[in-house]
């Protein structure tokens, strides 16, 4: 039998990444190898997001493309990973008969023998089932020559916010025990990974399950501490390591022992993506995110002050059910208040089997519209005047790309920056010091060690290198 090949389409969030990344592995380790294009593949999978609205809608036009291909061949095989895949099981079978296999986060281990089975005879296939008596967190291998990789320390999320489809679609919380994590950094490390972002739903309230004594006492109250010690804990015993990023803290787990480790580890990123969703008091309360827009900026300014020049990006939702004239006007101080230097931001969609739905969606798609481009504005002026304020600065680069003869990498603040090195350098893989000569609307352009700035010609980077400001 010839070689069969595989596709994975990906939609959603870095912890869809990184499973496309597993279901390849698993897909590799069956034999299978990829496929330079949809056309030529024997099995699609398409890694499904749904988040936000439309999102099986969405999955399902793109899987209605492959019709022609499976009538062609019918041994193509077409899968539903992810999100929509877990939420929704076995009706996506009576919503599509492209569909061959319907595949939750947890089972990705079992797709080639799925596939197999199916190849032999079996019916069309749905297994969405959450691993929570023992949670598994398979490794990906590091992709060839990546400086950056993600490590699973928790999946799943138990906070509940309530517009929110992440907890039915991810399931309860499971934690990881250290040792893992610390071995897994490791090895990527000893391959040749500069970066690592740990990854979790709510990755700042990870604990040691293996350790007993760690576990929180009540969910109300959490300690936090434990990823602080984390954090140290790899910080410590991989030495290699540039540098060490996560995604997404909750605001609640931003504890004083997550703020002293970023004010002593130079291998954290002087950076923080932390999502607040809304600066209304009264519409956080609804959405169940169990802070204030008070209390957000006070643990936001500690921040601060532990880490000179440390930067936040947000996530937000406008049009929140209920969400007045004035919760908006909240949001856009609190957004000020917080100086973030760039936002996601998203118009608030109703999700299936959510609280929220019992609250209605009473804001007009013209008011959300009005209100993401209000966002747009402000933000957008923070973004540029922060990095025009950072020319004739230097910063430390990590460099990751190289396009046209100019590398790319991501600053210690998380910017985007081009860097001109001198001829016949190349420092993938490296930190290296560059001075930066010029801002643009999303990234920066910065002379290499030992360029003079003078030498560099201005360039506007291509549209694809752009950091997202405002989604809708
Ligand atoms: N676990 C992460 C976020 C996961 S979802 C956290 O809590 O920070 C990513 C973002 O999608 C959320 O931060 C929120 O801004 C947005 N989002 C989630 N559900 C949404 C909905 N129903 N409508 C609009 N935006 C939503
Ligand atoms: Fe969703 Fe809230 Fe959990 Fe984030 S913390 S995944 S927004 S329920
Ligand atoms: Fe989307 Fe699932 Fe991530 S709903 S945002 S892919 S956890």
């Amino acid at each position: 039998m010839s070689v069969r090949r595989y596709h994975v389409q990906t939609f959603g969030c870095q912890m869809n990444v990184h499973d496309s990344e597993r279901i390849e592995d698993v897909l590799e380790g069956a034999g299978y190898e990829p496929a330079t294009d949809e056309r030529d593949a024997d099995v699609i999978v398409v890694n499904t997001c749904s988040v936000r609205e439309k999102a099986e809608h969405k999955m399902l036009s793109l899987v209605g493309r492959f019709r022609e291909l499976k009538e062609a061949r019918p041994e193509l095989r077409v899968v539903a990973a992810g999100c929509v895949a877990q939420q929704e099981g076995e009706k996506l079978l009576k919503k599509s008969d492209l569909l061959d296999v319907i595949l939750g986060p947890d089972n990705i281990p079992e797709l080639p023998g799925i596939l197999k089975n199916i190849d032999d005879g079996a019916p069309r296939t749905v297994r969405t089932v959450f691993d929570e008596i023992s949670p598994s967190f398979l490794m990906a291998t590091p992709r060839s020559n990546s400086v950056s990789a993600f490590v699973t320390v928790m999946k799943g999320c138990d906070e509940r916010c309530t517009y929110c489809v992440v907890p039915n679609t991810r399931g309860p919380e499971r934690y990881r025990p250290a040792d893992d994590i610390v071995e897994e950094i490791k090895q990527l490390v000893d391959s040749g990974v500069r970066e690592i972002t740990l990854l979790g739903q709510t990755v700042n309230s990870w604990y040691d399950p293996s350790a007993l004594d760690e576990k929180p006492t009540s969910k109300r109250a959490p300690s936090g501490s434990r990823f602080a010690l984390l954090l140290r804990r790899i910080a410590a015993e991989v030495p290699n390591l540039q540098r060490l990023r996560y995604t997404s803290p909750h605001p609640r787990h931003l504890t004083q022992p997550l703020i002293a480790a970023h004010a002593e580890l130079s291998i954290l990123p002087r950076h923080m993506h932390l999502p607040v969703q809304s600066g209304s008091d009264g519409v956080l309360r609804r959405m169940s995110r169990r802070y204030t827009a008070e209390e957000y900026l006070k643990r936001v300014n500690q921040l601060k002050s532990a880490v000179p020049g440390l930067t936040l990006s947000t996530d937000l939702i406008v049009g929140f059910p209920g969400e007045t004239e004035e919760d908006f006007l909240a949001t856009l101080e609190l957004v000020r208040n917080a100086g973030f230097v760039s936002a996601f931001a998203f118009k608030y969609s109703e999700r299936p089997d959510t609280p929220a739905i019992a609250m209605g969606d009473d804001v007009t798609n013209a008011e959300k519209s009005e209100r993401l481009q209000r966002l747009f504005e402000v933000v957008g002026e923070q973004q540029r005047t922060h990095l025009k304020s950072l020319v004739g600065t230097t910063t430390k680069v990590l460099v990751e790309s190289e396009s046209g003869g100019r590398f790319s990498g991501r600053s210690e603040r998380h910017e985007i920056v081009h860097v001109q090195m001198k001829e016949g350098e190349n420092p993938i893989g490296e930190m290296v010091e560059a001075t930066i000569i010029q801002a643009f609307d999303h990234s920066l352009l910065a002379a290499g060690p030992g360029v003079d700035p003078a030498t560099v010609p201005s360039r506007a980077p291509k549209a694809r290198t752009k950091l997202p400001v405002v989604g809708a």
